[in-house]
């Protein structure tokens, strides 16, 4: 799909994206953009090396693609300067290798943040309240009357919720859970990051009482929310040591990326603690999910859709567009890893 072909920049999206915004801004300034329409959901590192082509001032991408030295490399021969990943996360994006091969590179914090939090607030209640299988239990047309145990789940008011992770999105999921704006939910939080003195979410948990806390003592939670970046200090965090000095009723939610947690140290522990509960938007080898966790009815699951709202999606779309447009026209980058 191409809009402006005569443009004098050549712009590829490795995907389509939400509304139109992204598209006209990039029109605007002379750019020709031209949209990938494969079918495939994941492309490789050969069908984007394809897109390249020759000549490409600059490419978005997704959190899907792999953008090694590799793609870098074919990027910078095409003498393009920019990539953007349509994601706030940049895990699957070398950044070193960008900037040895002279490419920028961008991604897309801030509009994302609410959205993503929100659904992690909704797989804690779904999750503590059972909603899936009590969805499930309905449309199978078991429910032959009300029982005073039927689904009976936690009730998350007066819990105490930790937070791994107290960046933009957990310090939002925090607000919400504490604040109780949304939810009448947690009396108590207790947030553990490595960030928490300098984020600004941090400076607001502070001042209202809320103390960081060692690994060892979120893991005494009764529900603990994941939201850190992915990197080697967060891989496996939640193990199946960390997973042992958890509570036996305990909530676990991810909405970070799917290796912060051993997936397969999760399934044995959800098939050994029946009443533990998690809510997963993301897994360890995205799409799959590891052997048994589709089988547990106390895992509710969702495919990584956290910042899917239109709102969000086409705002990381826009922002992706300008990061990209930014580096092409020597503006300042929206999200710059690199800052
Ligand atoms: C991100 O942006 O990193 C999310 O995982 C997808 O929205």
């Amino acid at each position: 799909e191409v809009y402006n072909p005569n443009g004098k920049y050549r712009v590829v999206s490795t995907k389509s994206m939400p509304g139109t915004r992204w598209i006209n801004l990039l029109i605007e300034q002379d750019c020709r953009v031209e949209i990938c329409t494969q079918k495939k959901t994941i492309l490789s590192v050969e069908d984007i090396i394809a897109l390249i082509g020759d000549k490409c001032d600059g490419v978005i991408g997704q959190l899907t693609e792999d953008w090694g030295e590799t793609l870098f490399a074919a990027l910078s021969r095409a003498g393009g300067k920019a990539f953007s990943n349509m994601a706030v996360g940049y895990n699957n994006v070398d950044v070193n290798a960008a900037n040895k091969h002279g490419v920028a590179v961008g991604n897309t914090p801030g509009v994302l943040t609410e959205t993503t939090a929100e659904l992690a607030a909704s797989l804690s209640l779904a999750a503590a309240r059972r909603i899936v299988e009590a969805d499930q239990f309905m449309r199978a047309g078991l429910y032959d009357g009300w029982l005073p145990h039927l689904f009976v789940g936690n009730l998350l008011k007066g819990q105490t919720v930790g937070v791994i992770g107290a960046g933009r999105i957990g310090s939002a999921y925090a607000r919400m859970m504490l604040l109780k704006k949304t939810f009448e939910i947690a009396d108590h939080m207790l947030i553990y990051s490595p960030f928490f003195f300098i984020t600004a979410y941090g400076a607001f948990l502070k001042a209202n009482g809320e103390q960081p806390v060692t690994w060892r003592r979120a893991a005494s939670m009764d529900e603990i929310s994941l939201h850190p970046i992915l990197d080697k200090t967060t891989y496996h965090l939640i193990n199946k040591e960390s997973l042992a000095t958890m509570k036996k009723e305990a909530i676990l939610i991810n909405c970070s990326r799917g290796p912060v947690v051993d997936e397969v140290a999760l399934v044995e522990h959800l098939k050994q603690n029946p009443m533990f509960r998690v809510g997963l938007d993301v897994f360890e080898d995205e799409p799959y999910m590891k052997p048994g966790l589709a089988d547990m009815k106390n895992a509710v699951v969702v495919p990584h859709i956290a910042s899917a709202s239109k709102w969000t999606r086409e705002g990381m779309a826009t922002l992706a567009a300008l990061n990209v447009l930014g580096k092409i026209k020597g503006y300042p980058v929206w999200g710059d890893p690199n800052r």
